[in-house]
């Protein structure tokens, strides 16, 4: 298991009955890019049982965490959810994803659209001050089913906007978009509705989504990514990896089957 480390717990939150989040400690010699994912697990019938998992804090942070939904009978996270401080953990050596800043041409408006747990990444994004540097306004979008399951409302909002180093941008370029779609709250509908409709972005004064000065990250459920990336491909953008950028890049939220 030489690709794995074992690190250990520091913390454990539970947002509510399907999502949770965990702290480890890190390994110095783990380096990763903002955005970025890595297998995460425990030992399970004497195996690593091992999931992808985006880290949610930033590579700049002495602390790994990860923000988890709790599937019932799910074979790791049913295990997962009940990890407390001082167990350990399995964290993979190996980070890798496509929602890093190189992997996008340049431009002036960064989309970070997430649903559920497809928040992850961007919460490491949003705390990185290279992301300010290369975007001059970041709309952070985060849709979930209820209320209770916009994990991570406080940091963003509070926290973030407090912190000695990227507070200053966050506070003027980070726009912060959380949807709900299953009851009323201050903003209803799913993310692609209102992209589609343009009047969500048009009530704050910002213009339309335009491949000339706009780039995407996606993180959330396939259908999600299915639905955007029609939506954008329609309106010119294109597809982007590392070794070929793009106006666009996806990324799957930890799934489990
Ligand atoms: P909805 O409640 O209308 O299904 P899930 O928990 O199923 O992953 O959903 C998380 C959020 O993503 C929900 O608000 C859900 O809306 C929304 N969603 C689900 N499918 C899509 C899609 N194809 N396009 C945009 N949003 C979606």
């Amino acid at each position: 298991m030489a690709e794995l480390h074992a690190e250990t717990v520091l913390r454990v939150h539970h947002w509510n009955e399907t999502l949770f989040s965990f702290a480890t400690s890190r390994d110095p010699a783990f380096r990763f890019r903002n955005g970025q994912f890595t297998m995460v697990g425990i030992e399970a019938d004497g195996r690593p049982l091992l999931r992808a998992y985006s880290m949610a804090s930033a590579n700049y942070e002495e602390e790994l965490e990860f923000f988890s939904i709790k599937v019932p009978n799910g074979p790791l996270t049913s295990r997962l959810k009940d990890i407390k401080p001082g167990d350990q953990v399995y964290i993979g050596r190996k980070p890798t994803g496509t929602l890093v800043l190189d992997a996008l041409r340049p431009g002036s408006r960064l989309f970070l659209l997430g649903t559920g747990t497809g928040l992850a990444p961007f919460l490491s994004i949003i705390k990185d001050p290279e992301t300010y540097d290369q975007f001059s306004q970041v709309i952070l979008m985060h849709g979930c089913r209820n209320i209770a399951d916009l994990a991570y409302q406080e940091t963003i909002q509070s926290i973030l906007p407090g912190n000695e180093w990227v507070g200053p941008q966050v506070r003027a370029q980070l726009i912060y978009v959380p949807t709900v779609t299953r009851e009323p709250f201050s903003t209803n509908g799913r993310i692609t509705e209102l992209l589609e409709s343009g009047a969500f972005l048009e009530q704050r004064g910002m213009p339309k989504l335009d491949v000339a000065t706009d780039r995407v990250m996606l993180c959330g459920s396939p259908q999600f990514l299915a639905d955007m990336q029609d939506f954008l491909t329609g309106r010119g953008f294109e597809d982007g990896g590392i070794s070929n950028p793009g106006h666009f890049v996806i990324e799957k939220a930890f799934v489990e089957k």
